[in-house]
């Protein structure tokens, strides 16, 4: 099973919209492997988003990661890291779906809510970047029977 890595952002926590996401992803069937509240020092953000180095937002983008804490989770499920990238909507929550959680609670794309990895690859890049391997828990889910025929 594929795993992602989940982040509400630092507007998301201080919205109290981390109950709403993790309702979200519970409901349609993820399976909770790794949850934490952290504060996110420049070092760590940097790490996370050096794919964006180079671009003009980057400096905002750590500024605003780094502002308040935010919530890191990891969730595992069947394609969870496309499923996922649809849960959230467009980067730009001025072009996400309603129904999606940019969608329905964003409005600015510096202030978009919430991250979820774009690939496989980078699911497993971040997840070691933001969780130790004991972090990440091993248990039996009970309604994987009932999610799958
Ligand atoms: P994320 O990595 O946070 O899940 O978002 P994403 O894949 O949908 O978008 P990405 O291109 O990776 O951009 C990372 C984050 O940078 C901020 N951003 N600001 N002002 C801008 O033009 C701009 N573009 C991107 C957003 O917080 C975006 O989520
Ligand atoms: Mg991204």
């Amino acid at each position: 099973m594929e795993k992602t890595f989940i982040m509400v952002k630092p507007d998301g926590v201080q919205r109290g919209l981390v109950g709403e996401v993790i309702k979200r992803f519970e409901a349609k069937g993820f399976k909770m492997r790794g949850l934490k509240l952290i504060q996110v020092s420049e070092e760590l953000a940097g790490q996370h988003y050096a794919e964006h180095k180079e671009r003009p937002f980057f400096p905002g983008l750590i500024a605003y990661i780094t502002s308040a804490p935010v919530v890191a989770m990891c969730f595992e499920g069947k394609n969870v890291v496309a499923e996922a990238r649809k849960m959230l909507g467009a980067t730009n929550p001025a072009d996400a779906a309603p129904g999606t959680i940019r969608g329905d609670f964003g409005q600015d794309i510096g202030r978009n809510i919430i991250h979820g990895s774009d690939s496989v690859e980078s699911a497993e890049t971040e997840l070691a970047v933001y969780f130790d391997k004991a972090e990440i828990l091993e248990y039996d889910y009970l309604p994987s029977k009932w999610l799958f025929e």
